[in-house]
């Protein structure tokens, strides 16, 4: 598995990896036009290649992309690993090249709206929870933070 940064290229692979994820996982979290919203604003190929100026990362196996993680200065955007690859450490390498980053910067904090689903696997991960749930455009998801050493 090889980690690098996404180019334009990539954009329709991403954004189907993105969207079948989502559908697999992420759906109980929404109402149904919360989920509509937040595929158009953050997961269609449109709204990626608006934001090719973020932090954007694949995890590529015989040149297939299995994972994405998006972060700005130092908040998380999106973070999805192909089903068939989860559980194996990719997210864990995505994660570690966005933290590598954000030491570089001389920050040393992390944060992200955690989606429920994803709340075990940001603990695995080093992220605290920082309020309550929370609910806004239809999207349920909890705020983490990570603080780095
Ligand atoms: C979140 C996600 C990207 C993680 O990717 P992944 O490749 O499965 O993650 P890893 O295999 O690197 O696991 C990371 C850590 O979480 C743990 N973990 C993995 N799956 C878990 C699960 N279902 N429940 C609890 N812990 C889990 C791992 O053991 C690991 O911890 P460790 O380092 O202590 O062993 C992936 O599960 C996913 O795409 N989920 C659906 C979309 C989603 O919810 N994204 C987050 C949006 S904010």
């Amino acid at each position: 598995m090889n980690i690098r940064r996404a180019k334009k290229q990539d954009i329709k692979n991403i954004s189907k990896l993105l969207i079948n994820t989502f559908n697999k996982f992420l759906l109980p979290y929404f109402t149904k036009e919360g989920a509509e919203n937040f595929k158009n604003k953050k997961l269609s190929t449109k709204s990626l290649l608006s934001r090719m100026n973020q932090y954007m990362f694949v995890a590529e196996e015989k040149e297939q992309i299995i994972g994405y993680i998006e972060a700005n200065l130092n908040e998380i955007q999106l973070f999805f690993v192909n089903q068939k690859y989860q559980g194996k450490g990719v997210g864990k390498a995505l994660m570690d090249t966005i933290e590598l980053i954000v030491k570089k910067k001389k920050n040393n904090v992390i944060y992200v709206k955690a989606s429920i689903y994803a709340v075990p696997i940001y603990t695995n991960l080093g992220f605290k929870k920082t309020t309550g749930k929370r609910q806004i455009n239809g999207e349920q998801y909890q705020p983490m933070k990570k603080i780095i050493n």
